[in-house]
Formats: structure tokens, C-alpha cells, sequence
């Protein structure tokens, strides 16, 4: 008897711990995909509602477990980045959870509100926009061109100047934006 208690309480466990969209993963990816998946950015699809993301489980969870998502090449070595946007070991624990689960929806009314997002420059009202002289797959890469000749800044934001994912046609000029201390 005791033993069947035992089995049932697990059982009961593990469901419980299943993660679902709404309450588990909407969260993580408001805060860490979604800057980029979604219509108009760089992210090749939106990941914005279940319908979205419900199709990309299985790749999500592949793209978070070898950190290729969400892309964050600073080296630690450097010290911590307040606006790194590295996942946490328990918030990819929970993405591969969600799709070996099934990737269920769960309850919608456990969703967040939908994040809001502001257009332009995310660093707030910049002192100083530059051209950085590349166009934007370079820029992409080589970033740090954007604020040469600028010693000291607060924040700094690249923008690639063509956001379609497919790249090479129409690539822009791409621009740096800086803003003092
Ligand atoms: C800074 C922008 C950015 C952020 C933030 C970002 N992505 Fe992406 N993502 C991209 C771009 C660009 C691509 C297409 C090119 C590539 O695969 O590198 C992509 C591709 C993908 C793909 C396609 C298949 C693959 O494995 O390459 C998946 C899945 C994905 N992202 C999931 C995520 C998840 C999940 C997050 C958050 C945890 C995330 N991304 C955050 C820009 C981003």
C-alpha cells in the first residue's frame, strides 16, 4: 500500500512539473526572444503566441541547449554585462521541458500580458548617431565599428540597417547610436 501511495505521488509530481506555454514559457520568451522574433525584426519567425512558437519546440530547444539562442558572444571573461540576455540554467531546463512534454499550451489565462515593445533606438534618446561606413552583414559582426572614436558611453545600440533574416539583398548602411554617461 505504502508503495502505491508513493507511485501515485510522483506521478502526481511529474505532472504537476510539466511546464506549459503559457505559464512557464511565454515568460521566458517575452524576456529573451522576443526583441528579435517578432514581425519587422531580425528573428526569422515571431515567437510572440503559442500558435507561433508551438511549431519551433523541438528547434528551440535545440537552439537553447547549444546556446546558440539567444545570441550572446560576450566573452565573461570581461566581467558581467547588466544587459546580458543569456538564459539561466533553469530557464533552459524549463524550454527543454516544455517540448519533451509535448509543448502544451496549458491554461491561457496563466499567460502574461503581451510585452510591449518600443520602436527605434532601444537605448533611450541617443547624444550621437554614427554611420558606420558598413553595410549591415559586416556590421552585424563587427559592431564595436559603430562607436570607434567614442571613448566614453553609457549605452550603445547597433542597427543593422536591413532586418530582413535572408540578409544579402538590399543590405543598408547600418548605424551606431550612443549615449553619454
Ligand atoms: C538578438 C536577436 C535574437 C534573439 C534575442 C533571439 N534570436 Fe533566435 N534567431 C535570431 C536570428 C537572426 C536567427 C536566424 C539566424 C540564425 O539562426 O542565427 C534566429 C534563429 C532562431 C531559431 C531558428 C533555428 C535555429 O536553431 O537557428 C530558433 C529556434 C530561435 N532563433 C530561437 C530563439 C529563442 C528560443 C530565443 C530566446 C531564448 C531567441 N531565439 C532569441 C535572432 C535572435
Amino acid at each position: 500500500m505504502r508503495l502505491f501511495t508513493l507511485a501515485l505521488l510522483t506521478a502526481g509530481i511529474s505532472i504537476a512539473q510539466t511546464p506549459t506555454f503559457s505559464k512557464d514559457v511565454a515568460p521566458i520568451l517575452q524576456k529573451h526572444c522576443q526583441e528579435c522574433h517578432r514581425a519587422g525584426e531580425i528573428g526569422p519567425m515571431p515567437l510572440l503566441s503559442y500558435t507561433d512558437a508551438r511549431p519551433w519546440a523541438k528547434s528551440i530547444k535545440e537552439a537553447v541547449v547549444s546556446r546558440r539562442m539567444p545570441p550572446w558572444s560576450a566573452d565573461p571573461h570581461y566581467g558581467q554585462f547588466s544587459n546580458d540576455r543569456s538564459l539561466t540554467q533553469a530557464e533552459i531546463n524549463t524550454l527543454v521541458a516544455w517540448a519533451d512534454g509535448g509543448a502544451q499550451q496549458g491554461n491561457p489565462k496563466d499567460a502574461p500580458a503581451p510585452r510591449e515593445f518600443t520602436e527605434g533606438w532601444q537605448i533611450g534618446k541617443p547624444d550621437l548617431v554614427l554611420d558606420t561606413g558598413v553595410d549591415c552583414s559586416r556590421a552585424r559582426h563587427h559592431p564595436v565599428h559603430a562607436f570607434r572614436g567614442a571613448h566614453r558611453f553609457h549605452r550603445g545600440q547597433v542597427d543593422p540597417g536591413n532586418r530582413s533574416p535572408s540578409g544579402e539583398q538590399g543590405c543598408g548602411p547600418s548605424r551606431g547610436a550612443l549615449r553619454a554617461p
